[in-house]
């Protein structure tokens, strides 16, 4: 989703910025802009397309200046095209303002008809452009940029990160947050600003994370914050923890297949020092709640999006088996406005890969507010979901960069079998049962390993569903959330049309979509349910449907009855999800590969969905 970098210092600011901007790239956009000051002249360049098309415009009209500002956008009001292009301008001639924002100003409209009635003419579609020519008017004939954000930021509705600049204040950038992330970095003589410190990390490692309405000044030397209404704060200054290694893609021909790969390690990550052999369960760090308190524990809520929903989704089944307590899993977008009763005994968990999903962190702040202890499950350090929540686990998966997340979902299954066998061992859970998935999850890294190793046989099953226009997924118990994962991965990346159910449900409807050219993946390791899912294929089979299934090695019952038959280790099998998830990842992967699809940035979608 969009991104915002900023750069006061000695350094020409371009390069630096289309560096940060690169860095951005990840995350899903559909245009990018600078805006660079020269002294007390302001060059902005803005463009449709990738991060090169900018860099192109900037060869053939350089902008020189050492501070500017910088966007990557993802449409969300007005198509994606060079007007619409952040940065926005306001003022008069050639402006007295830059603005690059992410969010959305969800009272636009009614200030755009103050200002258009007032004679402001606009030269975009978007929300944002409101924002250049309230601060523009709110400036005048002044020079304290700061002070004029400051005075219009409570015109505005929504959320907001914001960067500024102005031909008034060379050197000077100035930031405001509200609900969209946005941290400083601090360097030697210069100063950045980001909405990801993915993007400034080259520069420095020490960075102040700004809060919600908190208003920021740079400039080369010196930096303010200010909040909104107790003024002057002390920031905190804390260290960012970020790899440039871990997020290189080395031999890999994307980052998802990266990822993909990384997945024994990513368990392995997620276990380390929270298995406890000697009492056959799993402790954590982060949890702040006493065994006491987790045990009068009457209901357990997850909420979540897309895959950290599915994630929870298994979580779901595997905190009923092994601690017998109820468990709902929410829509993050419904939950947060819904009047879900929740008492005093129900305990919420989010679930968040980035830690900045805005329905996310809107239901976390829900249920905080409503006065629930809120715990979170997260990969990015530092991140607001983190930060925010009363406590929780984080993942240890490293930076996930590809849009369509992989090894994340892994860990989040890891940590919540981790957190299944916690709850069970402090109620029903024997030692014994406790201790056999302890000695299962140490296995899991070792079998991800062979399962990563059929990738040959999946390409084969690829190639098969690469022509096709719809694919059903199919799985029961623990296996259905796998099956509403894979579906989820194909569609994101192939843009093939899938639907994952649970399998019992085919028959009730989905079954007349069968037919030669429309094939079923069914999730089928052997376990309590498998003889009635033999039955269901054999229902597809006798409508003609193709089968893809992945299930345990040596079934040889179930690759009698698949055309493609993608083995896994037998495993116990609360952890089967684990291992039956990556086929299906690789399966999307290389049917994207083969349409020659842009798998890391797939179409209209973003990394981490900032707005609602
Ligand atoms: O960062 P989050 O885990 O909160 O993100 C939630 C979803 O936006 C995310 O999982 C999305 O569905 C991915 N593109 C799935 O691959």
């Amino acid at each position: 989703m969009c991104g915002i970098v900023g750069y006061t210092g000695s350094d020409p600011a371009g390069p630096v910025l289309l560096a940060g901007l690169r860095r951005l790239e990840y995350r899903g956009y559909d245009s990018a802009g600078v805006a660079i000051l020269d002294g007390s002249r302001m060059a902005v360049r803005k463009k449709a397309g990738r991060v090169k098309a900018l860099e192109e415009s900037l060869g053939e009209l350089p902008a020189i200046g050492s501070c500017g500002i910088s966007h990557t956008r993802w449409a969300t009001h007005g198509p994606a095209n060079d007007r619409n292009a952040h940065p926005h301008v306001g003022g008069t001639g050639e402006g007295t303002v830059a603005v690059v924002h992410n969010g959305v100003i969800e009272n636009h409209a009614a200030l755009r008809q103050d200002l258009e009635a007032a004679g402001v003419v606009f030269r975009s579609q978007t929300d944002t452009e409101v924002i250049a020519h309230l601060i523009a008017v709110e400036l005048g004939d002044g020079d304290d940029l700061y002070e004029a954000v400051q005075r219009v930021l409570p015109k505005l509705e929504g959320t907001y990160g914001l960067a500024v600049v102005s031909p008034r204040c060379p050197g000077q950038i100035v930031g405001a947050r509200l609900g969209s992330p946005l941290v400083v970095g601090l360097g030697d003589n210069e100063h950045l600003l980001a909405s990801d410190p993915a993007a400034i990390a080259p520069h420095t490692a020490r960075v102040a994370y700004l809060q919600d309405d908190e208003v920021v000044r740079l400039t080369p030397t010196d930096f303010e914050i200010r909040h909104r209404e107790r003024g002057s704060i002390t920031p905190r200054i804390d260290r960012i923890d970020w790899s440039p290694v871990a997020s290189e893609l080395g031999n890999h021909a994307h980052y998802m297949q990266k990822e993909i790969h990384e997945q024994p390690e990513t368990v392995r990550d997620a276990c380390r020092g929270r298995l406890r052999r000697g009492e056959g369960t799993a402790a954590f760090g982060g949890l702040n709640m006493t065994p006491r308190q987790l045990r009068r524990v009457r209901r357990v809520v997850l909420v979540a999006c897309g895959t950290s929903w599915h994630a929870a989704l298994v979580g779901e089944y595997l905190i009923e088996r092994l601690a017998n307590l109820p468990v709902e899993v929410e829509y993050a977008g419904e939950f947060r406005y819904r009047n879900a009763p929740l008492d005093d005994r129900t305990l919420v968990f989010v679930l968040s890969q980035s830690g900045e999903t805005a329905d996310t962190l809107g239901a976390l702040r829900e249920s905080k507010r409503r006065g629930h202890p809120t715990l979170a499950i997260c990969n990015v350090v530092g991140s607001t979901i983190a930060r925010e929540a009363d406590g929780g686990i984080y993942l240890h998966a490293g930076p996930e960069v590809g849009v369509a997340s992989t090894k994340a979902f892994s860990a989040q299954v890891a940590v919540l079998t981790l957190l299944a066998l916690h709850l069970g061992r402090l109620r029903q859970l024997s030692f014994t049962d406790g201790l056999a998935v302890v000695e299962a999850l140490e296995k899991v890294p070792e079998a991800l390993t062979r399962v990563l190793a059929t990738e040959l046989k999946i390409i084969e099953a690829a190639e098969r569903l690469s022509q096709a226009r719809s694919v059903m997924y199919l799985g029961r118990d623990l296996h259905f959330p796998v099956a509403l994962e894979g579906a989820l991965k194909l569609k994101e990346i192939s843009y093939i049309h899938a639907e994952g159910y649970p399998t019992a449900e085919m028959k009730h409807g989905p079954l007349a979509l069968i037919d030669p050219e429309t094939p079923s993946v069914f999730v089928a390791p052997r376990g309590s349910l498998h003889s009635k899912t033999l039955s269901n294929i054999e229902e597809v089979r006798a409508r003609m449907g193709p089968v893809i299934a992945v299930g345990t090695d040596g079934d040889e019952e179930l690759a009698a009855l698949a055309d493609f038959f993608l083995p896994i280790p037998d495993v116990l099998e609360v952890v089967q999800p684990l291992l039956a998830v990556v086929p299906l990842q690789l399966l999307a992967y290389h049917v994207a590969r083969i349409k020659g699809c842009d798998i890391d940035k797939p179409r209209n979608l973003a990394k981490s969905v900032t707005v609602e």
